[in-house]
């Protein structure tokens, strides 16, 4: 894993943008596994500058969304397709056809999930995967567990997650309790990969990414054995590892 330890939140966004736009610029019809959550906004605030400044584009690049949750429609506005609508598909010149994203309101669910992951391969797999970090060390939408799945899947989301996200709804209830996530094979088959974290709250799960043992309980620390890791953290969420 390489580790970057940035001052903040805005150093921590310079820095996963670039690593972002240097794949496009080197490979342009790269493709991306996206995730959504609050700490890459910044990432895709910086990411619409550079393309506004035309220094990169997306004209050929395919994406794929790590999750959603189940139950919100895409026209929601805290479902993760309002969000990157929002925040990167209709602000760059991504086409429709190659952005993949699950919706909220598919009822054939079985169905969708192996369509999903057969897309994902018939694309080539993951050129590079962005990814959150959930204080309880959830990526995606993986919760710790004693199994991990693999492809795609319907989750039941744990409590510290729904309390965690009840801060974007107006009240715990009304958060979504299941959620379509990508699985961890989808995830650790991609060739690179960009954790990115900001804020105390993250610095235990961090710390348990890095150095703690390999386990299914923190689904991050799967994420040792993978080759190719960039780690952008800043200095609050780095502060147990020194
Ligand atoms: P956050 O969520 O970026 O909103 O902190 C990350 C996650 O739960 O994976």
């Amino acid at each position: 894993m390489r580790i970057h330890i940035l001052k903040d939140y805005e150093e921590v966004s310079t820095k996963a943008a670039s690593v972002v736009s240097s794949q496009i610029i080197l490979k342009p019809n790269s493709v991306l596994g996206l995730a959504t959550g609050s700490t890459p906004l910044g990432m895709y605030q910086k990411l619409v500058e550079m393309y506004n400044d035309q220094m990169v584009g997306f004209s050929e690049v395919i994406t794929f969304n790590l999750d959603e949750y189940l139950g919100l429609n895409p026209e929601h506005p805290q479902s993760y397709n309002y969000y990157m609508y929002n925040n990167l598909f209709n602000k760059v010149n991504l086409s429709e056809d190659r952005i993949n994203i699950p919706s909220g309101d598919i009822d054939k669910l079985e169905e969708f999930c192996k369509e999903y992951d057969q897309k994902i391969d018939r694309a080539g797999g993951i050129d590079l995967q962005v990814l959150g970090i959930g204080t309880n060390g959830h990526i995606g939408f993986n919760e710790p567990d004693h199994i991990l799945k693999t492809g795609t899947h319907v989750v039941e989301l744990a409590q510290e997650t729904i309390e965690a996200n009840s801060r974007f709804f107006d009240s715990l209830d009304e958060v979504p309790r299941r959620a379509i996530s990508m699985g961890m094979s989808s995830i650790m088959r991609a060739k690179k990969i960009l954790l990115l974290a900001s804020g105390e709250n993250k610095a235990e799960a961090i710390k348990r990414t890095i150095s703690g043992e390999i386990t299914t309980e923190v689904p991050a620390s799967l994420l040792q054995l993978h080759p190719d890791v960039t780690v952008v953290v800043d200095k609050k969420a780095a502060k147990l590892i020194g």
